[in-house]
């Protein structure tokens, strides 16, 4: 299976909103990350806007020749998003309006009820549903009986501890786990150039998600070179 790599463009939206500007523009890194080796682009709308926006989801969608996965948070604002828009898949994540970043997965298994109308509305739209989860069976589990056909694993922990090799076997049971009952694992948080290699390297996992980073190894390098060289990395990584 070959490693899909989605480029988060959010923190382009991030540097523009702090001047209130019309500058860098999204759509336009989507562009050239899509010319570099992306296969598709991921945009987080927060509740808060702080860096996407509505019209950033709309130019997108009208721009975009590679899929839109679009994550957001289970509310009934975002699924009407959502379902205006049709993007081709939406990420499930965790929201609170005081973190910096999504700090951990989706409590697919605590949230049961909250969560099933919400895959259901959007899986009925043929939008394919991703629920970013801890790469834990409990949630895994919670993922099956929702009939999520995708789940993302938060690599958060994984990075934080520096690329320790027992939270990639957790990610890797996890992939493997969910794999054996018919659903497509993701993965993705806090990926650099400098640790993405044992994830990439684990053969159940279809895609990786990857924003911060290439973002701010652009200022040194340019966009198209930064997704260029983690395209390389994830490839060798990869067994043959
Ligand atoms: N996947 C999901 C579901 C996310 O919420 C994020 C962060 O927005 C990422 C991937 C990318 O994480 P990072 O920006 O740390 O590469």
């Amino acid at each position: 299976m070959t490693l899909r790599l989605g480029v988060n463009i959010d923190h382009v939206a991030t540097i523009r909103n702090a001047r209130g500007v019309g500058y860098p523009d999204p759509v336009r890194a989507a562009l050239i990350a899509v010319d570099a080796g992306a296969d598709g682009i991921t945009a987080h709308l927060r509740e808060d806007r702080r860096h996407i926006t509505d019209d950033d989801i709309e130019r997108l969608m009208a721009t975009l020749t590679v899929p839109l996965n679009l994550e957001m948070a289970a509310t009934e604002e975002m699924l009407g998003i959502a379902l205006r828009h049709r993007p081709h898949a939406v990420c499930l994540v965790p929201e609170r309006r005081e973190e910096v970043t999504t700090e951990g997965g989706l409590d697919v298994a605590g949230q049961f009820d909250h969560l099933a109308p919400f895959v259901a509305r959007l899986g009925e739209a043929g939008i394919r549903v991703s629920l970013f989860i801890e790469p834990s069976a409990r949630q895994i589990d919670a993922a099956i009986r929702l009939k999520a056909p995708v789940v993302e694993f938060h690599t958060g922990r994984y990075a934080d501890l520096g690329a320790d090799p027992d939270e990639v076997r957790r990610v890797s049971d996890a992939a493997a786990l969910a794999s054996k009952n018919g659903i497509e694992s993701h993965a993705g948080h806090g990926l650099t150039f400098a640790n993405v290699a044992p994830i990439a390297a684990i053969p159940q996992l279809a895609e990786l998600n990857i924003g911060h980073f290439l973002i701010g190894e652009a200022i040194f390098t340019g966009l198209a070179a930064s997704i260029g060289r983690m395209r390389a990395l994830m490839d060798a990584a990869r067994p043959a």
